[in-house]
């Protein structure tokens, strides 16, 4: 019903396919008010659309037509329509003359794409008991609707209103029902408000709690300012009754903010709208001409930034868009600086990957889920004795090794002398210390950064050091670096012998496979006598034989990763212990492994739960046999969450 195409961050493209159709997602969906519609949404890019099945049964003339030809005669849309239950009624006006079986009964008559329970929208704010109370009533709804659904796909909305646990213990629950969609509910106060922060705890604390296979709408986010950090956040759909409501008060839409057509000089952009009116024009219009013509606008402009938001993630810049638009509003800016206490759970769904280099547009890329990644993985990296640390910005680092070292300090003791146990790092913005055999590894040579830093990213790397520091015997540090990061070293420092600073190359691929596999990968792939292959034009490491001529890795010239041959899966395999590394299929799909056909996530019976979307995998039988190798597509709780496409691109099969 629901697969996942691209991702970043949190963030996914997927498609989601219903008995009147496909819809891409992230996906907007218009309110469609039944019997009041004047705007034709499909001409305008809506391929969904959502309204509301209480309205149409509370109308005799609607329920009648809506019975008797169904839902998308009545509202003309021969798409798929999601359909609410009444819910946000009752929240508005307290009471409603509808029971949960009977709204569930009326949408499957009316023949509804994706209907939904009765849920109650607790509001933000409420006593805990009150949420508390409110929240069982919309579970037991819930699992109450599974008795009444026939054909249609059923949504249940997490509420639990701004009590973070509850939250996630109704993700948790609904979770376990046979159910395809979860919006999360009662978020329109804080949105009205700007509570954006709230927001952030309320998403975050339902995503991470919901299963990785269903699509999680944003209800009554129609806004296309949140868009981006919304979907960022893990979130597919959206539904917009804002255009409509906003142009009512002469407002238009846009992903930076909203502008009333009374200040208006210019129009807000190039839609066909904007193109065709000046502001002049519509001011002296009808209000109910204008009106229509204002809506349209803000549709154009709202589908416009799903596009931007779908095109991001294929690139593999969502977080650049987002830390974008959260200029858009200081209480936006603060959200999206709250969301870094999510890193934990972002980084597990972030690719290892992107097509794009990583950008720094300020302190809070410092908080991104690549560089907490990165600090983590560097710390469990095997280490050295002795440290040099140098400065630098010119990528990739080892070709811009310095031929002398100048003023140098020193902190500890050691009875080692010249390269002797030396690990060379570089510093650099955003990733902090970067060893020198790692510089070509994605995102550490992928990546931007202003040459002349602030103040946050200079106390970022003088905490770096002062922390990685502490793990050596010695350690020596370029003079500039003292001056500019505050370090206060005092004790001058000279080599009594000259340092002849190189890259050692068998360091290198031992040290990448270790950062890419695990501790130990490097021995386990490199230990025997082996050919360096490099690159006639670039001179970089390309290729790695056995001495027998025989291919273990080659290093992929785009991310400095390795893409492993048959041989090098089987050391891999063979040293790497379970379930380290591997992905493990069922009885069934073993011989199309070892044909090297794709793996789908409905015949993985377990993996490594390490591996992130993009990672190099061995795939394996339930008796830890090495079948095949090749690319997860997912990370771990997704490939195990899902029933429906593929988890593992499979480079090779028949080892
Ligand atoms: N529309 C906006 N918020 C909500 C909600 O919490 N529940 C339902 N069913 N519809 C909504
Ligand atoms: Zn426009």
């Amino acid at each position: 019903m629901f697969q996942i195409k691209n991702k970043d961050s949190l963030g996914r493209t997927g498609i989601l396919k219903t008995k009147n159709g496909i819809v891409k997602t992230p996906a907007l969906m218009p309110v469609i008010h039944p019997g009041k519609q004047k705007i034709n949404v499909k001409k305008l890019g809506a391929e969904i659309v959502i309204t509301n099945a209480y309205i149409i049964y509370k109308n005799e003339e609607l329920r009648e037509k809506a019975s008797l030809e169904g839902v998308h005669k009545l509202i003309n849309f021969d798409g798929p329509i999601m359909t609410d239950s009444g819910s946000f009624q009752l929240s508005e006006y307290g009471d409603i003359d509808i029971t949960n079986p009977e709204v569930i009964e009326f949408q499957e008559l009316i023949g509804t794409d994706i209907g939904t329970s009765l849920d109650i929208p607790t509001p933000p704010n409420v006593t805990r008991n009150q949420a508390e109370k409110e929240l069982e009533i919309t579970i037991e709804r819930a699992q109450e609707s599974l008795k009444y659904r026939k054909e249609i796909l059923l949504n249940s909305v997490v509420q639990g209103s701004t009590f973070n646990d509850l939250r996630s213990y109704c993700a948790d629950e609904l979770g376990k029902l046979d159910v395809e969609l979860h919006p999360i509910g009662a978020v329109v106060p804080l949105m009205e408000s700007y509570r954006y922060t709230d927001l952030v705890d309320v998403v975050m604390s339902s995503v991470t709690h919901l299963p990785d296979s269903r699509p999680r709408h944003l209800m009554g986010a129609g806004h296309p300012m949140i868009f981006a950090l919304a979907v960022a956040m893990g979130c597919d759909l959206f539904d917009s009754a804002a255009y409509i409501l906003y142009a009512e008060d002469d407002r238009f839409l846009s992903p930076s903010g909203t502008y009333k057509l009374e200040n208006l000089q210019e129009m807000p952009c190039s839609c066909e709208i904007c193109c065709k009116y000046t502001p002049d024009d519509l001011r002296s219009m009808e209000k109910k001409e204008r009106k229509l013509l204002i809506a349209e606008h803000n549709l154009n402009i709202s589908f416009a930034e799903i596009r931007i938001i779908k095109q991001a993630i294929a690139d593999g810049n969502l977080m650049e868009l987002v830390e974008q638009r959260c200029r858009a509003h200081p209480r936006l800016l603060e959200a999206y600086r709250h969301l870094a206490n999510y890193v934990d759970d972002i980084e597990k769904y972030d690719p290892l990957y992107k097509k794009s280099a990583f950008f720094y547009s300020g302190p809070e890329s410092l908080k991104r889920a690549e560089v907490y990644r990165y600090l983590n993985k560097l710390d469990k990296m095997p280490k050295k004795s002795r440290l040099l640390i140098l400065s630098s910005s010119r990528k990739p680092y080892s070709t811009y090794l310095p031929e002398k070292l100048g003023k140098l300090y020193h902190i500890g003791t050691s009875t080692k002398s010249g390269d002797e146990d030396l690990q060379i790092m570089f510093v650099d913005i955003p990733f902090g210390l970067i060893p020198l055999e790692l510089d070509e590894v994605y995102p550490l040579a992928q990546n931007e950064s202003p040459v002349i830093t602030d103040e946050t990213a200079c106390e970022f790397i003088k905490n770096l050091i002062e922390q990685v520091t502490e793990d050596y015997e010695e350690v020596i540090i370029e003079g500039n670096l003292n001056e500019k990061f505050d370090l206060g070293l005092y004790c001058e420092y000279e080599f009594k012998e000259e340092l002849k600073l190189k890259l050692d190359e068998k360091d290198k691929i031992t040290s990448v496979a270790d950062y890419q596999f695990g501790k130990g990968a490097g021995a386990a792939l490199f230990e025997s006598k082996l050919d360096i292959v490099k690159s006639k034009k670039t001179g970089k490491i390309r290729h790695v034989y056995d001495d027998a001529e025989n291919l273990i890795a080659t290093m992929r010239a785009s991310d400095g990763f390795f893409v492993l041959s048959k041989e090098g899966a089987r050391r891999l395999h063979s040293r790497m212990e379970y379930p380290q590394n591997r992905v493990v299929v069922n009885q069934d799909s073993e011989p199309f492994a070892r044909e090297g056909k794709s793996i789908f996530a409905k015949f993985v019976i377990d993996c490594d739960r390490n591996i992130r979307a993009s990672e190099e995998v061995l795939i394996v039988n339930e008796n830890d046999e090495l079948l095949a190798f090749g690319k997860s597509l997912l990370n771990s709780a997704e490939i195990l969450d899902f029933k429906v496409g593929q988890a593992i691109k499979t480079r090779k099969g028949g080892i």
